[in-house]
């Protein structure tokens, strides 16, 4: 059989198998017109590994009939398609849309809104409409889809032009991370080749000498950046954004991984730069006979005390959650942790700082503390790893020839992820190889993988030395 014919027969077979589990469950599978709701929503969760090969190979199929210049061509210029969704955005245009119902709207009234030019928008929003987010009714009058609803933050219009900065406040953090992608994270994109290809720069692993720094004309870490009085908006958008990948995965996180419902209660679990304390929040929905700790730098922590206020003021009243300012590069204050857990921590910083805050973590621990390391695990492109290990949940089933031995992993957006790291502060996704060498040289023994589909992150389970 051809490789086209290969991966045709995948599509088939996957997208049969997909309708028939749907049949099961007296649910169709949604299509663009389905509006986004509870039912069908988590379907295409639940169904997310049976996708995953179809939109593999879909992805390859397109990659094997284009020209190859064709195919270059349009990737490279996809650029634009994340500055254009972080416009549509920044205008609300899925919020008035929404407001605007099935009827659609026109774009002079839809760019009106926020003061657009109209003429602009029109051609932002068909480019996003040839992407199949936004659909286009009639020339000029555009209406959401099920992609681009998921970008509503569902206040209304007349609100969030009240007051733009809390318009991400209590959602999903979907609209948050899509915007911050859109410009923050690109302007780095755009000077890395001349960053790295810099004899001066290009080596560099310190987190304010990267790509990003280079366009901004700064010496700050995004960090140190987000805090200044001026960039308020960022440091509000960044906090919520952290949640976009796994708002709508909180049970899976809490209830499958690393055991948190058989820690003896009263265990202190410590969630180290864990931001406004998103994830803690959803371990501490699920398993309230935990007392948790979440430490993140100062002006975070005032953050975050805002949304525990809004979302659950009897734990933060009853002192079950505590949230503590504290910087990771210090001595850890908390010496009878019984876990610590560090979600989305080492992918910002280089082996140099990643090994300091592992290793303060490894001084303040007790024989009998875990930690657990909540990141992404890059997989390499090829089918020999080199890197066998028995360490329990290391070993990853390989896709079937002729897709990539990770099709799963290549078709996200994890690599995006990695580069946008590099991008941003010189530090990066690792590989299970790397941790394992980054957790040992830190004083820390990778006890077992604990795998989540992707987008969700891996859980690395660690235990001292
Ligand atoms: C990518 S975010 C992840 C946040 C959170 N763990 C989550 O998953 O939602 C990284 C966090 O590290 C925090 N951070 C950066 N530098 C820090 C430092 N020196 N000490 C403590 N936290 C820091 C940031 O403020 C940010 O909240």
């Amino acid at each position: 059989m051809s490789a086209l014919d290969a991966l045709v027969q995948i599509i088939a077979n996957g997208v049969k198998d997909i309708q028939a589990k749907s049949a099961q469950r007296d649910t169709p599978y949604p299509t663009q017109d389905t509006p986004l709701g509870p039912e069908s929503e988590r379907l295409q969760s639940d169904l997310a590994a049976e996708a995953a090969p179809v939109v593999a190979a879909a992805w390859q199929l397109i990659a094997t009939l284009k020209h190859p210049q064709s195919y270059l061509l349009d990737l490279a210029f996809l650029s634009f398609l994340s500055g254009s969704l972080s416009v549509a955005e920044a205008a609300y245009v899925p919020d008035v849309l929404r407001e605007a119902g099935t009827k659609g709207l026109h774009v002079n009234d839809i760019a009106a809104v926020k003061n657009v030019d109209a003429g602009k928008l029109g051609r932002i929003l068909r480019y996003l409409a040839s992407r199949h987010i936004f659909e286009e009714v009639t020339p000029d009058v555009f209406r959401n889809n099920r992609i681009s609803s998921a970008l509503c933050t569902g206040k209304p219009v007349q609100e969030m032009l009240g007051s733009p900065i809390d318009r991400w406040d209590g959602t999903n953090g979907v609209a948050a991370l899509i915007s911050m992608t859109g410009e923050n994270n690109q302007w780095g994109n755009a000077w890395l080749a001349e960053h790295l290809l810099d004899p001066a720069t290009g080596h560099s692993q310190e987190p304010n000498e990267a790509a990003w720094q280079r366009a901004m004309r700064t010496k700050l870490t995004v960090f140190d950046w987000m805090e200044l009085p001026e960039h308020a908006l960022y440091l509000r958008k960044f906090g919520i954004a952290m949640r976009a990948n796994t708002n709508a995965a909180e049970d899976a996180i809490a209830t499958r991984g690393f055991e948190w419902a058989s820690l003896p209660a009263g265990s202190l679990v410590v969630d180290v730069g864990g931001g406004v304390g998103n994830f803690t929040m959803a371990l501490a929905k699920a398993h309230k006979h935990l007392r948790y700790v979440v430490q993140d730098r100062h002006a975070v922590v005032k953050e975050g005390e805002q949304l525990w206020k809004a979302n659950m003021p009897d734990l933060i009243d009853r002192s079950t959650v505590q949230l503590q300012g504290h910087d990771f590069f210090a001595e850890q204050p908390i010496k009878n942790a019984d876990v610590f857990a560090l979600r989305y921590v080492t992918h910002n910083w280089s082996d140099k700082y990643a090994n300091k805050i592992l290793s303060h973590l490894r001084d303040a621990a007790q024989p009998t503390t875990k930690l657990v390391v909540i990141d992404h695990i890059s997989d390499y492109m090829c089918r020999d790893s080199g890197t066998a290990t028995d360490i329990p949940g290391a070993a990853k089933p390989q896709a079937p020839e002729p897709l990539l031995p990770h099709a799963d992993s290549a078709t996200g957006w994890k690599y995006s992820m990695d580069i946008c790291m590099m991008s941003v502060a010189n530090c990066q996704e690792r590989t299970l190889g790397h941790f394992i060498e980054l957790l040992k040289d830190a004083g820390w023994k990778l006890e077992r993988v604990c795998r989540f589909e992707p987008p969700l992150p891996q859980q690395l389970v660690c235990s001292p030395l």
